[in-house]
């Protein structure tokens, strides 16, 4: 198996960012496939902060970086990205960057119809990131999206754009909102194009070619399997597929490339949004963590939920995106409890669950059956061996690996990249 495909197991945020980066030096091609600029991805590398939203993490290391078409993407925001990153010494061209071609994209209004939506919803609202997601992904399966590829004929893009705005002016009526207009969103398009345009190219005939020379690919998942469409808490969701097979479909391959499944699991739980989520704590431990943690949003700075490690939401996850080892992350935020706990099961109105119910009543509703652990006092920050964890964190881990059904590959424990216990190489698996 020479490719690896990552995912994030939980609702988001388990350190995929961190990974990607540390494998990303033994690969030859780093592939976005799903999501957008709601993802956040940290990058700590000798002390240096990377923040990445939309450019695959591949791109500080030089890795050629990819981004698929089953991302929707907003190209001012990838324009502030790239340039953002140049500032901060990073080399972005048209050798290491390339974007589909065939990519949806996501325009102002798109913005404009999240943000009204969310307002609209009131306590019952998504807590989207803001940034036009869910509506583009409407628009693509609608069939009315402005894709990459129409940047380059923006002189006959007339038709199109009567068909997506007969659809957005209906809806911002509903919401006493003016109509697009639809000059200025032309002008602003002709703006952008070209920026656009020096990376866009058919991405899975570059992929083939990659592949053919025998070059590694690792697959980038932005959110986490909770957050699927299909598989995750709905209503409160994301609107892509996060598991393991959106990576052939969001690139351009066949389901036979994406290889090892790397999935990334926070060794406690976090969820930013509103939502289910059986093990939050709202006490002082949870207070705790989240400082310790840093538990606030990559890209919207907001407070994350914390709460204890769920292995059932982790055991499900596994199994729905055929995770074949986890990288197990920020174990050093556990340091110094007394004791920790780990979820194994729910209590829902009598019965006991060893899985999470689809139905969003009984989500919000189960209750968490606990299984204590002593904690350690000792420092696992930094450790690069797993002869260095204490012997209560060792336990910990076995714990939790086989309450998951599934290895752990990986320990991470700190943002820093190096800072990182290899278990079993996916590369080499
Ligand atoms: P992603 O969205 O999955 O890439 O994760 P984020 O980057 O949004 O959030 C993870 C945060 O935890 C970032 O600030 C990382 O720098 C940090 N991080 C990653 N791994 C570790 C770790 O092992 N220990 C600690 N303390 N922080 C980590
Ligand atoms: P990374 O890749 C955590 C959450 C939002 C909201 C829901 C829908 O950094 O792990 P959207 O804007 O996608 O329509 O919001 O999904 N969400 C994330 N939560 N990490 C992310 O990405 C997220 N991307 C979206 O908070 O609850
Ligand atoms: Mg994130």
């Amino acid at each position: 198996m020479a490719n690896v495909t990552v995912i994030g197991a939980q609702w988001g945020d388990e350190g995929k960012g961190k990974i990607v980066d540390w494998l990303a030096s033994r690969a030859d091609a780093v592939v976005r496939f799903q999501g957008g600029h709601n993802a956040g991805h940290t990058l700590v590398i000798d002390g240096n902060v990377y923040k990445l939203s939309l450019l695959p993490s591949g791109i500080v290391s030089g890795t050629l970086s990819i981004i698929g078409n089953g991302v929707v993407l907003d190209p001012w925001a990838l324009k502030a990205e790239v340039e953002k990153l140049e500032g901060q010494g990073v080399a972005i061209n048209a050798d290491n960057l390339a974007v589909a071609d065939n990519c949806p994209l996501i325009l102002p209004l798109h913005r404009d119809l999240d943000g009204l939506r969310e307002t609209a919803a009131g306590k019952g609202k998504i807590g989207t990131t803001g940034r036009g997601i869910g509506p583009a992904y409407e628009d693509k399966v609608g069939r009315r999206a402005i894709r990459v590829c129409d940047l380059a004929h923006l002189d006959s893009l007339e038709p199109q754009l009567d068909r997506l705005c007969a659809h957005h002016d209906a809806l911002r009526a509903g919401f006493d909102q003016p109509p697009v207009d639809r000059e200025a969103l032309l002008e602003e398009l002709r703006g952008i194009a070209d920026f656009v345009l020096q990376y866009a190219q058919p991405v899975w005939k570059r992929l083939k070619k990659v592949r053919k020379a025998g070059a590694k690919i690792l697959f980038e998942g932005a959110q986490g399997v909770l957050l699927d469409i299909d598989h995750g808490t709905y209503p409160f969701v994301t609107s892509s597929n996060t598991v393991s097979g959106t990576a052939a479909s969001g690139s351009g391959l066949g389901p036979n490339a994406t290889g090892y499944v790397l999935g990334i699991v926070k060794a406690y739980t976090t969820r930013v949004g509103s939502g289910p989520f059986p093990t939050e704590l709202e006490d002082e431990i949870g207070q705790r963590l989240g400082e310790r943690g840093h538990e606030f949003g990559t890209v919207t700075g907001r407070q994350r939920r914390v709460g204890w490690f769920d292995a059932v939401i982790v055991r499900q996850s596994c199994a729905i995106s055929g995770v074949t080892g986890i990288a197990l992350t920020k174990i050093d935020v556990l340091d110094g409890l007394d004791e920790v706990k780990i979820c194994t099961g729910y209590r829902l109105r009598g019965n006991v669950y060893d899985y999470f119910p689809s139905h969003a009543a009984d989500q919000a509703e189960v209750e968490p059956i606990y299984e204590t652990m002593d904690g350690w006092s000792e420092s696992t920050a930094g450790a690069r061996s797993f002869a260095d964890l204490p012997a209560n964190a060792v336990k910990y881990v076995q714990r939790i690996q086989e309450l998951i059904e599934t290895p752990v590959s990986l320990v991470s424990t700190s943002p820093e990249r190096d800072d990182t216990i290899l278990m079993r190489d996916p590369f080499m698996d």
